[in-house]
């Protein structure tokens, strides 16, 4: 009768152990017969109504059947952690994904991109040059004579006696002249450095585009056409402008653009200090002094050239009211362009 019973259980645990695909089965077939009220400790429990000289064979068997359960579990348990580690970390499906921030193009970036488009519309080439600067190209081959006043017109960051962090994106033209020959017509972005108070509108450095042309019989006229052109395209083609006399010591005549107020549309606010007009650009017909000394005969070829601030045109623009925040990379500020 035990020994049926026993056969009998040997036989489920065989069978079981077959059928066993995972360790939720696994646990159900160690729940089954090796638990506390599992069938092997029932088996236990029959042994005690067994004859006395029955009982060592018995007992041995329903040992033997437990080893058998006891090597089923171990074995699978095994298998199933090393499939478990090989299939990798596990994957909850069900966590939000991280988000892929989205960079932009920095205000400043952008503003120098649009005005690039709209001169390379015009013709216009594009052309970089060195910010650590020699006097010769940011001041003497521009007709700033040695300790001429003039130079006082910006305040400049010496790195040694001849060296300079420039002070504008004008000496890029000179390296242009030096090296080109006419027809020349570029535009020249970058960044400058002036050595001036910290504040709110002003920054020791900041970024300018300057443009020459040059070629022969280029005329005041031309002058006027491009840089209408321009601010029609940048400001809007309704913005009205003048022209003002200047000085550079590199143009002759030199000028100054100043376009309605694109804050108020010319009423007068505090921007633009209640006159309706502001200050754009510098420019005029590059000096004969510049086109000598950068080799061209200034009977033969003629041009002119234009300079404009970004910094304070981008602040206007976006309506930041710190210039400051542009420099500090802080991507909250950053991403609202
Ligand atoms: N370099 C001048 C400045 O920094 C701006 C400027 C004026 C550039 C007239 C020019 C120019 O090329 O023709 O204030």
């Amino acid at each position: 009768m035990m020994t049926d019973k026993i056969a009998e259980i040997r036989s489920r645990i065989e069978s079981a152990a077959r059928s066993i695909a995972s360790s939720d089965d696994l646990e159900r077939f160690r729940l089954e017969f090796l638990s506390r009220k599992g069938l092997i400790a029932a088996l236990y429990d029959d042994l005690r109504t067994v004859a006395a000289e029955q009982k060592p064979a018995a007992g041995q068997a329903i040992n033997q059947v437990k080893r058998l359960a006891e090597g089923t579990v171990e074995s699978l348990t095994a298998r199933f952690s090393q499939e478990k580690r090989s299939a990798g970390p596990s994957i909850d499906r069900t966590l939000p994904g991280r988000m892929v921030r989205r960079g932009t193009r920095h205000p400043i970036t952008q503003t120098i991109e649009q005005m690039k488009a709209i001169f390379v519309s015009m013709g216009f080439g594009i052309e970089y040059g060195p910010e650590i600067e020699d006097d010769y190209h940011n001041f003497e081959a521009l007709n700033f004579a040695p300790n001429h006043p003039a130079r006082d017109m910006q305040d400049t960051f010496f790195i040694a006696d001849d060296v300079v962090l420039r002070t504008h994106t004008t000496p890029v033209q000179v390296r242009l002249l030096e090296r080109r020959t006419p027809p020349i017509r570029v535009i020249m972005p970058g960044r400058v450095y002036r050595n001036e108070a910290i504040s709110a509108r002003s920054n020791y450095f900041f970024h300018q585009v300057d443009g020459v042309y040059v070629d022969r019989h280029v005329t005041f006229a031309e002058l006027k056409g491009t840089l209408i052109t321009f601010a029609r395209s940048f400001y809007g083609s309704g913005i009205k402008y003048r022209f003002r006399p200047s000085y550079f010591p590199f143009t002759e005549p030199s000028l100054e653009m100043d376009i309605t107020c694109f804050l108020c549309s010319g009423k007068g606010c505090r921007i633009c200090k209640h006159t309706g007009w502001l200050e754009v650009l510098g420019a005029g017909m590059v000096h004969p002094n510049v086109l000598r000394k950068s080799g061209h005969d200034p009977e033969q070829v003629s041009g002119f050239a234009f300079g404009m601030g970004v910094d304070r045109i981008s602040l206007l623009r976006y309506g930041v009211d710190d210039i400051r925040t542009f420099f500090e990379n802080d991507v909250r500020f950053l991403n609202q362009f």
